[in-house]
């Protein structure tokens, strides 16, 4: 029987192997030019590292759905259904770099300095670099897509989703923003927000590759609803992870979310049981929260099963999600993707 570590073990280096070919791909789609301070900005936090999980899906979806041995086949001439090939790491790069720009932008509102191990974009250079760099992969990722050579009418749906995905991000943040002023969000407005801030770049990765390769209709709708739902665990076990490993690990500054008074499941469900949630760290400053604040907050969010409430409706999640896959062929990379979402909430960073 494998035990989970040699399936945790077993994903990552599935993981790995992908990361590793979209990390080559980058600086080929996105070689520095002039104004070469604006492009190096711009490839600041992708060549920082990040666990490149969204092309990971993508990659294991397009296999799936080909019917390939994982890893056996070049990404860069990749089967469509109808025989002819297209590019698909470009698809996985341009979701990576769609991720990278909501990243810098997202580092500017929430008021973070650190992010994947390093300062923030906004710190390392200035604001206004930072707001343009993110400008700057956000249009870059269209470029990349269309560079996947595929048919012009899959190409023209694909671009669609990358765009509506990019809308959901902006009106997920914009609620995520509006929440911190509200004492009052029930856990289904908490669902809805992150659906729309981070679920739907789950979705658009999983369910690009069919339409890429020219699945019918079903079988995109069923890997949308995957991503949605593995997405939307994955952003619980974010807010989780906030709460409980130290910022040298974690890449990014622990108990920001505490101190930017965010709502999360955890503090949702929190507060429903009678706890001062604003009273839980004493501070505006993410630099002046200290370890033992933290912890006792845990400890107190702990206490009343928060975190157990949030773990559960990630699982639950999580377990949606992958029965949504049984429209796939029944192969290895249909399993990967399983193993992928079961890693999203089982994850410590
Ligand atoms: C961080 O995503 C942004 C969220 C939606 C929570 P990841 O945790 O995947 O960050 P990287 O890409 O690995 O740095
Ligand atoms: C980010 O959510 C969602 C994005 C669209 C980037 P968070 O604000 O929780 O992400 P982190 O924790 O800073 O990575
Ligand atoms: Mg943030
Ligand atoms: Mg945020
Ligand atoms: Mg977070």
């Amino acid at each position: 029987m494998t035990t989970s570590k040699a399936r945790e073990e077993t994903v990552l280096e599935a993981v790995r192997a992908r990361r590793e070919l979209v990390n080559e791909a980058i600086p080929e789609e996105l070689p520095v030019q002039q104004p070469e301070r604006l492009y190096e900005a711009s490839r600041y936090l992708l060549d920082a590292g990040g666990k490149r999980l969204r092309p990971a899906v993508l990659l294991a979806a397009a296999e799936a759905l080909a019917d390939v041995e994982p890893l056996s086949t070049d990404y860069r001439s990749f089967p469509t259904l109808s025989g002819e090939e297209i590019d698909m790491m470009d698809a996985a790069v341009s979701v990576e770099v769609i991720q990278s720009f909501t990243l810098i932008h997202d580092d500017i509102m929430d008021d973070d300095d650190l992010r994947r191990g390093v300062p923030a974009v906004h710190r390392e250079y200035d604001l206004e670099t930072a707001i343009l760099a993110g400008d700057t992969l956000y249009s870059k990722a269209f470029e990349i897509m269309l560079e996947t050579g595929a048919d012009p009418s899959r190409m023209v749906d694909a671009l669609d989703v990358l765009a509506t995905t990019c809308t959901k991000i902006c009106e997920g943040q914009a609620l995520d923003v509006t929440f911190e002023k509200r004492d009052n969000v029930a856990p289904e407005e908490y669902l809805e927000m992150v659906e729309q801030k981070t679920a739907v770049l789950y979705a658009a990765s999983a369910c690009l590759p069919a339409i890429l390769q020219g699945a019918d209709q079903e079988t995109i709708d069923a890997l949308y609803g995957y991503g949605l739902d593995i997405g939307r665990a994955f952003q619980i076990q974010d807010d989780v992870l906030d709460l409980t490993v130290p910022s040298d690990k974690l890449g990014k500054q622990r108990g920001s979310d505490l101190v930017e008074e965010k709502q999360t499941l955890i503090t949702v469900h929190a507060r429903e049981q009678g706890v001062d949630i604003e009273g839980l760290v004493d501070t505006e400053d993410v630099d002046a929260v200290t370890e033992a604040e933290i912890d006792d907050a845990v400890a107190e969010l702990e206490k009343v099963g928060s975190i157990d409430y949030a773990n559960e409706t990630a699982r639950d999640l999580v377990e949606q999600g992958k029965n949504r896959l049984s429209v796939l062929p029944d192969n290895e990379a249909r399993e990967l993707l399983c193993e992928i979402a079961d890693y999203l909430i089982e994850r410590s960073y």
